[in-house]
């Protein structure tokens, strides 16, 4: 029934030793306090057992000194592990600067990836071992959850909002990748393998893989949908200019401020009326899922992303449009 049955995962990532030493330090406590619980019981039981009809129990004496030193050792106990756990959290909550950005949208019922040099996948992620691995991801229409065990990371991809999660592999080898949100009838068989391989291997696998980066289809995409109208990257431009826009504050109207960071761009393009950028006028139309999926969308963000100063397109640019297609195997 259960051909490669095994009582824990494979450790295959930098998590699964600290993830690992936490879960079985709780493990450890929850079990000696279980059985020291469960022995006193049945020995006080005994012990303390009325003897006869008329025995009259001896006044219950407090002992002040053994009650205080057991909820203080209590109390540095659970301290301990909840700064051990919150330590543990932030490492896994904090991509490192160098990490290597996936695109991943999770879809009934199927995973989406894009590389950023423009491999794409489906239900597959080839990944290089010992290199920061980022996941910036998004669903197209229910809440699904991204789920490698062996690498000890679990996270929900959302529908309009992106999620992010990160790893670092430590040996090649295929790893089973899990949908862990019920998301509909065939959530059981959303899945797929999560490839680790060698630094050569994978630029070998993706030299086959790439033909545009995501940065240069999203371009296509900002020529094709005329954005270049309005964006066209001068001071007169009806539109705020792109350039170097990623990471920086916006100043919107009403006072506010925002990030620009992958939720406000995509937010831009999908309802640009939800944030407006002061000194601009609402004029903006939305594009909806139709006109732009979410694969596209993200295309759009890498492009904006990337985009320095003077780099904005110009109108009369002649491009060859990229095949928006999986290559090969
Ligand atoms: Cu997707 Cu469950």
């Amino acid at each position: 029934m259960l051909p490669d049955f095994s009582l824990f995962p494979d450790s295959a990532s930098t998590f699964a030793g600290p993830v690992d030493g936490l879960f079985f330090f709780i493990l450890l406590v929850t079990f000696f306090f279980s059985v020291l619980i469960a022995i006193l019981l049945v020995y006080f039981a005994i012990r303390y057992r009325r003897r006869s009809e008329t025995e009259i129990p001896k006044p219950i004496i407090s002992a002040p000194r053994m009650e205080s030193a057991w909820l203080i050792f209590l109390f540095a106990l659970f301290l301990g592990i909840f700064f051990w756990g919150a330590t543990v959290y932030f490492s896994m909550a904090r991509p490192p600067d160098d990490a290597m950005e996936v695109y991943v949208v999770g879809n009934q019922w199927m995973w989406k990836v894009q590389h950023p040099d423009g491999a794409t996948e489906m239900d597959q992620l080839h990944i290089p071992v010992g290199q920061p691995v980022k996941l910036v991801m998004t669903s197209e229409d229910v809440i699904h959850d991204f789920y490698v065990p062996a690498f000890r990371i679990k996270q929900d991809v959302v529908p309009g909002r992106y999620s992010y999660l990160w790893f670092q592999a430590t040996k090649p080898g295929r790893y089973r990748l899990f949908c862990a949100e019920y998301c509909g009838t065939d959530h059981s068989r959303m899945g797929g393998w999560v490839v680790a391989m060698e630094r050569s291997d994978y630029e070998q696998w993706l030299a086959r893989k790439a033909n545009f980066s995501m940065a240069q289809r999203g371009r296509q995409l900002f020529l094709k949908h005329q954005c270049i109208t309005c964006h066209s990257g001068t001071s007169q431009a009806k539109a705020p200019i792109l350039e170097d826009l990623y990471g920086k504050k916006v100043a919107l109207q009403g006072g506010r401020t925002v990030e620009a960071n992958e939720d406000y761009i995509a937010r831009s393009i999908r309802d640009p009326k939800a944030d407006i950028v002061d000194g601009y006028r609402p004029i903006m139309p939305a594009y909806a899922p139709e006109q732009l999926d979410d694969q596209e969308l993200q295309q759009l963000i890498a492009f904006i992303k990337a985009l320095k100063a003077g780099e904005t397109p110009t109108r009369n640019e002649e491009t060859p449009a990229p095949e928006n297609k999986d290559a090969g195997p």
